[in-house]
């Protein structure tokens, strides 16, 4: 079996950090997270994948993936623009062939093996497998009404009234029969080719769709603060106790807490689970639980917890901020003396005096 992985798309809801860094990268407790939706693939014995990506952001992409630690055969197929998750399916058919696939969205994260969604898929030979999930807000998703023989009936995109409570995960298997439908496709009224259009045309054919309900967690980290959810959720059950680094005799540690070696920490508290990266500078600062700190960056005489620190900012006398995410090379000052607590979302290389 192929995977497509889609990692085009624009991701204007995680804007301003999607202005430099496509979302996929972002990183969750310090790893990019298209890396986990690779060693979710590696997990499943997939070795062939096809990476979509956009002309914006490709080769960003593409340097993320050059180390391949997985040991997977990309192949990488250009969208020109992103017409929806259907279009992609349409401009990887020569990739595809024949074959049936998995595809993946980039962006989704999912706390459980895909490995026993592929061997459902395996074993029952449908037309297409979905994986579902169990949601509290079921009208802000694609909603899939099951049969009481086990198999879709129908999907629903952002019901008014949901029929259930079971959303669409960004994760499917198809079996080629997918192509002949999004070839009749037209587009919705967002002006996209929906893949659950393609599925609600697979089950008007009289195909045969199965369900896969996930028991674990689902993140799809398309906002801020789902992107934070997903960081403590990792951080929670990933992080492993790894401290290095260079800390003095004043600084405190407790908790899980990783600190890479090339870290230089003075005077500080850090109460995990935290992660620190390479060459980060941390001093009188104190580090509190559900924080990813990444590589280059530097803080100072402040406070910070669950938030999401990227490479190279720098932060100076914060007293409080939390929930907060900081892009690559931001600049975060504080001059005169307030007690605020802060939240905020700050985009690469901006500078904010407090
Ligand atoms: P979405 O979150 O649906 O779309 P988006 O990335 O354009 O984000 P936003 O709505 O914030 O603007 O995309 C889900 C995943 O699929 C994501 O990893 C991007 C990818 N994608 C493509 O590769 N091609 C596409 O045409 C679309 C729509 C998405």
């Amino acid at each position: 079996m192929k995977a497509l992985v889609l990692a085009g798309g624009k991701g204007t809801r995680l804007r301003p950090i999607t202005h430099t860094i496509p979302k996929q990268l972002v990183p969750v407790a310090n790893k990019p997270i298209l890396h986990y939706v690779m060693d979710q693939l590696k997990d499943a014995g997939i070795k062939d994948v096809g990476v979509i990506i956009a002309p914006e952001t490709g080769d960003l992409i593409k340097d993320s993936l050059s180390k391949n630690p997985w040991n997977h055969n990309f192949t990488f197929i250009l969208q020109d623009e992103p017409l929806g998750l259907a279009h992609a399916v349409k401009v990887a058919r020569d990739y595809l062939g024949n074959d049936s696939f998995i595809m993946y969205l980039g962006d989704n994260l999912i706390g459980e093996s895909i490995c026993s969604f592929v061997k459902t898929f395996e074993a029952e030979n449908p037309d297409a497998l979905i994986l579902l999930k169990e949601v509290s807000n079921p009208s802000s998703f694609g909603v899939a009404v099951v049969n009481s023989n086990g198999k879709v009936k129908k999907l629903i995109e952002k019901p008014k009234r949901p029929p259930s409570n079971l959303a669409l995960v960004g994760v499917y298997i198809f079996t080629p029969q997918i192509h002949e439908i999004i070839e009749s496709l037209k587009p919705s009224w967002r002006g996209e080719y929906e893949i659950t259009d393609a599925i609600q045309g697979l089950l008007d054919n009289g195909g045969n769709v199965l369900p896969h309900v996930l028991k674990g967690w689902w993140l799809d980290t398309g906002k801020k603060d789902d992107l934070l959810e997903a960081n403590t959720i990792v951080l929670d059950e990933f992080l492993k106790k790894d401290i290095k680094g260079k800390i003095d005799g004043e600084t405190k540690i407790s908790g899980r807490v990783k600190i890479e070696e090339t870290a230089v920490i003075k005077n500080s508290t850090i109460k995990g689970p935290v992660i620190i990266g390479e060459n980060t500078i941390i001093e009188n600062s104190f580090i509190g639980p559900y924080t990813s700190i990444g590589n280059n960056v530097k803080i100072i005489d402040s406070v910070i917890q669950n938030s999401v620190v990227l490479d190279s900012a720098e932060i100076t006398k914060i007293d409080r901020l939390e929930d907060s995410l900081i892009g690559k090379y931001a600049k975060l000052h504080r001059k005169e003396n307030s007690h605020r607590a802060y939240r905020v979302s700050i985009g690469d290389y901006s500078e904010i005096e407090l």
